[in-house]
C-alpha cells in the first residue's frame, strides 16, 4: 500500500485506492476523534460524472459538523470529507469544482433542489487525491488564480458572495455588519464587501483578529456584542446564537439580515415586534449556484482580490488544521494539498 509520500492513488488487485481524510465515526464533543487519514477505495464514477485530480482543497466548518454527526447517518460512514476542490481533469483542463450536487434532471438554481447535497454528504468529498463529480459541476479555473487560491472559493467564498450580492443585494456605499472576523466565510465577506465598495463593519471575540480585519478592508471593528455608532443596512450572520440578538438590534428600519450558519448555537430568541415594526427582512442563504461561482472566479481574476489563507498543509497533516478550526484558532482558509507528502 502506498503511504502519504505517494498520494495520487494506486491499485491493489482490481481495487484502486486514494489517500484521503475521512470521517470514520461521530463524536459531538471531540469531533477529531472520528477523523482518519489513510487510504479509501477510489470513488465510483456514475454516468455523466468524471474524476478530477485534486491539486488543492480546503477545510470548512462543514467538515467539523460531519465529524460531530450533524446531517449524517452512521450507515453513511466512512465518508471522505471536503467540499472544495481545484484540480485537473483527465484531459488536462484546470477546473474548480462546484460542490452542490443537484438531481440529474434539476434545472435552475441548484441550491433550491430539495434533493441536493454537498460533496462529502452523499458522495465522497474532496479531501482526497481524486474526487468524482458530475461534469456539469466543473467550472474553468482562471489562469490568474493558483490552485490554492481557487480551492478556497467554492464553499466559504461562494456562500459569502451569494449572501452579499444575491440575497442582501447590497450596493456600493451601503454599510454591512459582518459577525465574526477570522472564519472562512467572515474573511470572505470582509474582503468581497470591501472590494465591492461597501462600508464593512466587523465584530470579533478576539482583538488581534479584529485588527487583521482592518487590513482586509474593514472600515471599523468592534468587540462581539458591542453597540454600534449607527444602525446598518445589512448584517451577515454565521455565528448564530451568540450574536443573533446583536444582529437584529443592529439593523436600520427596512434592513436585511442574511444568515448562513450558526456555529455557536442554532436556537436564539427573536423579538418579533422589532421584526415587524422595523420591517426587517431575515433571509436564509446556502452555498451558491454554479453561475455565481463562475462570477466569483471572474471577480477575483479581474480585481486582484484573493482569498485569505491561514496556512497550507499536506493532506497527511490535515488533523492539525481541523484542530485549529475546532479551537477557533484560524484567520482565513486552511488549504490542504493532497499531492505533497
Ligand atoms: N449555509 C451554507 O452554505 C454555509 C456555507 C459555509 C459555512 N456555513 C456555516 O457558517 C459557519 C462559519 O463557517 P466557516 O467555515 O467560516 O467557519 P470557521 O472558519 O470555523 O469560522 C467561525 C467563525 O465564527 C466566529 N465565532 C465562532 N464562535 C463564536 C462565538 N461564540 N462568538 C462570536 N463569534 C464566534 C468566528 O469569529 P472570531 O473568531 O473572529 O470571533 C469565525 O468568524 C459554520 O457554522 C458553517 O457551517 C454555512
Amino acid at each position: 500500500m502506498a503511504g502519504p509520500g505517494c498520494l495520487q492513488g494506486h491499485v491493489v488487485g482490481r481495487v484502486a485506492f486514494v489517500f484521503a481524510a475521512y470521517a470514520q465515526s461521530f463524536d459531538d464533543e471531540n469531533p477529531l476523534n472520528g477523523l482518519a487519514v489513510g487510504e479509501r477505495p477510489d470513488p465510483d464514477v456514475p454516468d455523466g460524472w468524471t474524476t478530477v485530480a485534486v491539486r488543492a482543497t480546503t477545510l470548512n466548518h462543514h467538515d467539523l459538523w460531519t465529524l460531530r454527526g450533524v446531517g449524517m447517518r452512521a450507515d453513511q460512514l466512512p465518508m471522505i470529507l471536503g467540499c472544495d476542490a481545484a484540480g485537473v481533469t483527465d484531459d488536462g483542463t484546470e477546473v474548480v469544482v462546484h460542490s452542490v450536487i443537484s438531481s440529474p434532471d434539476w434545472l435552475g438554481d441548484e441550491t433550491l433542489d430539495p434533493k441536493r447535497s454537498l460533496l462529502s454528504e452523499r458522495y465522497p468529498g474532496t479531501l482526497a487525491a481524486r474526487v468524482a463529480v458530475p461534469r456539469r459541476n466543473l467550472v474553468p479555473k482562471p489562469a490568474e488564480l493558483s490552485f490554492e487560491e481557487a480551492a478556497c472559493l467554492p464553499t466559504a467564498w461562494l456562500t459569502a458572495y451569494r449572501m452579499l450580492f444575491t440575497q442582501a443585494q447590497l450596493r456600493p456605499g451601503s454599510t454591512v455588519l459582518v459577525q465574526g472576523a477570522g472564519g472562512g466565510v467572515a474573511t470572505a465577506l470582509i474582503t468581497l464587501g470591501a472590494a465591492a465598495g461597501l462600508r464593512v463593519w466587523v465584530t470579533s471575540r478576539d482583538f488581534a483578529k479584529a485588527e487583521r480585519a482592518l487590513d482586509l478592508g474593514a472600515a471599523a471593528v468592534f468587540g462581539s456584542g458591542e453597540r454600534l455608532p449607527e444602525r446598518v443596512d445589512a448584517v451577515m450572520e454565521t455565528v448564530g446564537a451568540a450574536t443573533w440578538q446583536h444582529s437584529i438590534r443592529s439593523l436600520r428600519p427596512g434592513g436585511t439580515l442574511v444568515v448562513s450558519g450558526a456555529t455557536s448555537g442554532r436556537v436564539a430568541e427573536t423579538e418579533l415586534a422589532r421584526l415587524f415594526f422595523l420591517q426587517l427582512r431575515v433571509l436564509g442563504s446556502t452555498m451558491g449556484t454554479r453561475d455565481e461561482l463562475a462570477r466569483l472566479l471572474a471577480f477575483c481574476a479581474r480585481t486582484g482580490v484573493r482569498p485569505v489563507i491561514d496556512r497550507t498543509l499536506p493532506l497527511a497533516d490535515a488533523r492539525e488544521g481541523f484542530a485549529a478550526m475546532a479551537e477557533g484558532n484560524v484567520f482565513g482558509k486552511i488549504v490542504v494539498l493532497p499531492s505533497s507528502g
